[in-house]
């Protein structure tokens, strides 16, 4: 049994679903372990650009079986939304399947997802797509599971109780409450056509051979060992696949995290190494770093060192890719975080200043820049001298190997080493 783990290795879209893509060529079996619509994976197939927010990015191989877990939280609306656009560029859907432990979003939690942030001090900048409330209620243990929705009575009866508790806690004025009635009639319909995918996957998830685990969000995201409270309500870092898939972790044979080659976050939360300057607006525009899900821009900074070291610690990387380095082509010098300082304590471990890490000052060491399109090379070997040597830098830094480059969206952009 072969299987290959994908991490995000920062805060998230880092350019996973093209690795996912070119990783999957081979596999029988695609599967997402946490989150839900939150998600954004974009792909582009024959220049058409496609983005998944729930269905695993294998959607795109013939044959391929795409398992949405356990461990995520599923919303039927924009699940039937995103069938219809997969379908209508061709690609089958009878390849499908939902764990039938997995959660259900309803309209009522990304009611309370939104409202929440409204009345928040201390705004998390979600995605307003419900995810925490739902993540809430399976904790609470009173959530509704993708096996719930085969039997229409109890679905009824927990969705009037999930009413029922909203409105008990908050007032929701005649407009809103209209609005989600109707809201909850198109729940109820997309849940009747996502029903016939719900299946027992943890069978097929210890028959197959050749699989691969696509993680979504990042590990700075993670809601124990991220950034928190400024974190999603999952674990998108390794340690979710074995809950989220029913999976042992002893079993997964390579664990590849995604970096970019410089570093964004979108929503709120500490970035030590962001750059409110010139050189962030250069990044944000050349990359087009905004949210695949909401739009939003996305807050960019150099790559930081200390936050990979420790990504690929907490998740046991065998080896990362890097991602989007076509989008440094053009700067004359490039720095990378080294190392941070806080109140005279200056070390790589991000661990020590996970407190603190709205207060850290990072240390960087400056690059020359390679000012030559990176785009069209196949050859590590064929990069220039100064984009090999802030690899090589990188790979020491993080004691982690760099297998994999990408320097452009398109499939055949990439170089292996
Ligand atoms: P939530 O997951 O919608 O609750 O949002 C919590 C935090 O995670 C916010 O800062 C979001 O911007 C961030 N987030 C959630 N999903 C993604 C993603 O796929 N990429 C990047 N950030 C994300």
């Amino acid at each position: 049994m072969a299987i290959t783990a994908i991490i995000g290795g920062q805060w998230g879209d880092e350019g996973k679903g093209k690795i996912v893509d070119l990783l999957s060529k081979d596999v029988s079996v695609v599967a997402r372990f946490q989150g839900g619509a939150n998600a954004g994976h974009t792909v582009y197939v024959d220049d058409q650009k496609l983005v998944l927010h729930q269905i695993p990015s294998g959607i795109l191989r013939e044959e391929c079986k795409c398992i949405l877990g356990g461990g995520m939280v599923i919303d039927p609306i924009e699940l039937v939304q995103e069938l219809k656009e997969v379908s209508d560029m061709g690609f089958s859907l009878d390849n499908i399947y939902i764990s039938n432990s997995a959660h259900i979003t309803t309209p009522i939690h990304r009611l309370i997802d939104i409202t929440n942030e409204e009345k928040s001090n201390n705004k998390i900048g979600t995605t307003g797509r419900g995810i925490g409330p739902t993540y809430v209620d399976k904790y609470n243990r009173n959530g509704i599971r993708a096996y719930d929705l085969l039997e229409k009575k109890k679905l009824i009866k927990k969705l009037d109780a999930q009413l029922k508790n909203t409105l008990d806690s908050q007032t929701l004025t005649q407009k809103q409450l209209d609005e989600i009635k109707n809201k909850i009639d198109e729940f109820l319909k997309c849940s009747d056509i996502i029903s016939k995918y719900i299946q027992d996957t943890f069978v097929i998830m210890h028959t197959e051979n050749n699989i691969l685990i696509e993680g979504a969000q990042g590990t700075m995201l993670d809601i124990d060992h991220g950034t928190y409270p400024f974190v999603t309500s999952s674990n998108p870092s390794s340690g979710g696949i074995t809950t989220g898939l029913g999976v042992p972790l002893n079993k997964v044979n390579r664990l590849v995290g995604i970096f970019k080659a410089y570093i964004t976050r979108v929503g709120n939360g500490p970035f030590p190494t962001e750059l409110e300057d010139e050189d962030g607006a250069k990044i944000q525009n050349i990359g087009k770093e905004f949210g695949a899900t909401t739009g939003r821009p996305r807050r960019c900074g150099w790559f930081d060192a200390p936050l990979a070291k420790y990504s690929c610690k907490l998740n046991g990387l065998t080896d990362i890719v890097l991602t989007k380095l076509d989008i440094l082509d053009n700067f004359n010098e490039i720095q990378i975080c080294t190392k941070y300082e806080c109140d005279g304590n200056i070390s790589s471990n991000l661990s020590e200043f996970m407190n603190n890490l709205h207060r850290v000052k990072p240390i960087y060491k400056t690059f020359k820049g390679w000012m030559t399109s990176t785009n069209e090379i196949k050859e590590f070997d064929n990069l220039p001298i100064e984009a090999k040597e802030y690899i090589k830098y990188i790979e020491e830094l993080i004691e982690t190997p760099v297998s994999i480059i990408s320097t452009g969206p398109k499939r055949e952009d990439i170089i292996i080493r």
